[in-house]
């Protein structure tokens, strides 16, 4: 009787809404519907040739939708720091568009160096409306690809040498990024910690440097995260390219993780059809036809998982389960970017996201040396200050590879030392040397002339001769954009800084005691003058509002708080994959010797002492800390234990001190680190202010990866947590047990 009821209503309701013209919406296109109803309606409404058309790229940077059924076409965009200008249909080069120039934030390893979740959240945010409001729907960053070399010339673009660090700061990126309605793309996984060879080296490493080191900003991101996206890298591991690696993206991924998202090919990453097909990536992007090389234009047809795979499935060769796994994941991923109707309408180029990327290019600058406290300059009593160096007026926005933009505008170091110094201080300008004059990328340029015509001689002469009368001599130097620098494409050749600037370095200590260097990089460099100059600082790449950060650390507006992601070794040889001689390898192929001991688990484990240390930046005050205490003598794989400590700011001024918690393993059936990285509070304290400080861990954090058991095993014994002010600075120490 009931049932009758309820049949009737329904055909009176659809009879009504007939009547008004109205037929009922298709359940793929309700969003009240649930995720997997509206993904199951709009797969059984596709023919197998649209099925295979969302499968792979249809112009430089999108693939299509389904035009049939209103299911939009899918716009992906690089990338970490920025988005990047429009380009043609199916070129690099650029479309000229005037309504694209964006705001450059911070290079990752900068926004990394701020050890600040909140500053992560913030620039996921910022960057996720810029990519909105330019109608994207996958944004192609963050990169977390750990940094295993120095020399590795996109180390730019990631998070540093820690797992845990970069684990912590990854995901409220992501979270940023995607309350957009827009998919973050974590890249590129994995193993991609080298340019040498990119598209063709095979990566050999141990299980568990695979799981203790190399993933878990991976996993993070899937787990924690819940990232809409992920891009394979283009190098092989277990000789399969890993944009369809059969253990990367089915066991581990999606088997382990249980990865709900789309896995999306580096462009032009994919070489097989059928490995494409049954090693789980769903969308190929690319540059061609044949992957990597040079095809005929707009040959998106051709791709791999384009005709061929048709063809495959109408000769019967393939079924089409592994086609509707894949349209699946990317109807949901449609269905959670391009086709959300709530998403906001993000914002471009505005004041606000200009004060974003300032407020974390300040939190990441390392004061990493400041003698005789010859920093902060103190305006008010300095006439004169010679500023030296290519890099205090080169733009660092342009070049670099897939991250290179085209900005709103980008304020130089120099133009912000002059900004902030007004007419009450001096800023006298010389080059100093001549590093790479060019400015452009794929079209962008930069508008500068660093045509030079006088000699490294002249020019040396010069800085030198200014440098005698200055108050302050602050040298802006360190890497650049271009080829063998901190750029896609290509590794350095050496730890040193290039363009002989150790040369002037040196010239400008003898001359002058308020000496101040400035790094721009994104990568560690040699310092052969470091006991010759008083002050350094880590300036990163840091985009947009680069002059007004350097300039308010530099004068003391700002307390500088940001602490290494990296080691800096001394030399290359103390650095473990190069003691070990495995970088980049040769013939295609690359063994990670090292195993876990990368950065300061290396020098622990081989008593290196760094140039500067994992976790390591000063203040312009001082901190105190207090005993650690844990609140327990015991703890159990089921049970947490919490270390608190104090800390007191014992300066004279408000700063942020970044109070780092490592765990030592004290006795363990296979080798460990000696300690490694498992909690970190970044505090901010007034002077004389005290703050107590407190870590919670659970076994996870006592545990390593057991690759006989594949599986994370803490063994019960004793430990220690060290809290400490960098990876060298040790403040205190508490033992514990693990029943
Ligand atoms: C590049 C990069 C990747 C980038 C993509 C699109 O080769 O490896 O990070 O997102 O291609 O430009």
């Amino acid at each position: 009787m009931f049932r009758n009821i309820k049949a009737s209503a329904l055909l009176l309701v659809g009879i009504s809404l007939s009547l008004f013209g109205q037929t009922p919406r298709a359940v793929y296109l309700d969003d009240t519907r649930p995720m997997n109803e509206r993904v199951e309606d709009a797969l059984s409404r596709m023919t197998v040739q649209e099925k295979v058309a969302v499968c792979h790229a249809q112009s430089k940077f999108s693939s299509t939708g389904v035009p049939r059924l209103g299911i939009p076409e899918l716009w992906t965009m690089d990338g970490p720091h920025g988005i990047r200008p429009e380009v043609f249909w199916d070129e690099w080069s650029q479309a000229g568009w005037t309504n694209d120039s964006c705001i450059a934030f911070p290079a990752l390893t900068c926004l990394a160096a701020s050890w600040d979740k909140e500053m992560a959240l913030l620039y996921g945010k910022s960057i996720g409306e810029e990519a909105r409001y330019r109608n994207k729907n996958v944004l192609l960053g963050p990169g977390v690809n750990i940094y295993r070399s120095p020399l590795n010339g996109r180390n730019f673009e990631y998070m540093g040498e820690d797992p845990f660090l970069a684990s912590k700061m990854v995901v409220p990126y992501i979270k940023g990024v995607q309350q957009n309605g827009v998919a973050a793309c974590v890249k590129h996984f994995a193993l991609n910690n080298q340019e040498t060879d990119r598209f063709g080296v095979n990566v050999t490493v141990d299980d568990r440097a695979l799981y203790e080191i190399y993933l878990p900003a991976f996993k993070a991101a899937v787990q924690e995260g819940e990232v809409w996206t992920i891009m394979g890298s283009y190098n092989l591991y277990k000789n399969q390219h890993c944009c369809h690696n059969q253990y990367l993206l089915n066991d581990i991924l999606r088997g382990e993780w249980g990865f709900k998202g789309a896995v999306i090919s580096d462009w032009g990453g994919v070489s097989n059809t059928r490995e494409a097909i049954f090693n789980g990536l769903d969308i190929e992007f690319g540059t061609w036809t044949d992957g990597l090389k040079t095809g005929t234009s707009n040959a998106y047809d051709n791709y791999y998982l384009a005709k061929p795979y048709l063809q495959l499935i109408q000769k019967g060769e393939v079924g089409t389960k592994e086609l509707d796994d894949k349209v699946r994941r990317i109807l949901r991923l449609a269905f959670l970017t391009s086709m959300d109707r709530n998403k906001p309408f993000g914002s471009f180029g505005t004041e606000e996201h200009a004060l974003a990327g300032r407020k974390i290019a300040e939190e990441g600058i390392v004061l990493l040396k400041n003698k005789n406290n010859v920093l902060p300059i103190d305006l008010s009593k300095t006439k004169r200050i010679v500023v030296i160096g290519e890099n205090a007026l080169k733009k660092m926005t342009v070049g670099g590879g897939s991250s290179s933009l085209k900005v709103k505008y980008e304020l130089s170091p120099l133009d912000g030392i002059k900004k902030r110094a007004g007419a009450q201080t001096e800023i006298v300008y010389a080059r100093g040397y001549v590093g790479d004059a060019t400015g452009s990328y794929n079209g962008v340029v930069t508008g500068q002339d660093l045509s030079e015509k006088r000699s490294a001689d002249e020019l040396l002469a010069e800085a030198c001769t200014l440098a005698k009368t200055a108050d302050y001599v602050i040298f802006i130097g360190g890497l650049n954009k271009s080829e063998n620098q901190d750029s896609e494409g290509a590794d350095r050749l050496s730890l040193s800084l290039p363009y002989h600037q150790d040369k002037v370095i040196e010239e400008l200590a003898k001359l002058n005691k308020n000496l101040v260097v400035v790094n721009i990089s994104g990568n560690a460099v040699a310092m052969p003058w470091v006991n010759k100059v008083p002050a350094i600082v880590q300036g990163w790449f840091l985009g947009t509002e680069a002059g007004t950060a350097l300039a308010e650390v530099l004068v003391g507006d700002v307390n500088p708080s940001g602490k290494l992601p990296f080691s800096f070794p001394v030399k290359l040889e103390d650095n473990a994959a190069h003691a070990l001689g495995e970088f980049p390898g040769k013939d295609h192929q690359v063994t990670y010797n090292e195993g876990i001991f990368v950065g300061y688990r290396w020098h622990d484990k081989q008593n290196i002492k760094p140039l500067f240390s994992f976790g390591h930046g000063l203040s312009y005050t001082t901190f105190e800390y207090g005993k650690v205490s844990a609140d327990k003598k015991e703890t159990s794989a089921a049970d947490k234990v919490t270390f608190t400590v104090d800390v007191k700011n014992t300066g004279k001024r408000e700063g942020s001190e970044v109070v780092q918690l490592y765990i030592s393993d004290l006795k363990s059936s296979l080798p460990r680190p000696l300690k490694e990285l498992k909690g970190f509070e970044k505090v901010s304290l007034k002077a004389g202010e005290t703050k107590t400080v407190s870590f919670t861990i659970d076994s996870s954090a006592l545990s390593f990866f057991d690759a006989d058991k594949h599986a994370w095993v803490a063994e019960p014994g004793d430990f220690e947590a060290i809290v400490a002010a960098s990876s060298t600075d040790i403040k205190s120490k508490v033992g514990f047990k693990l029943k």
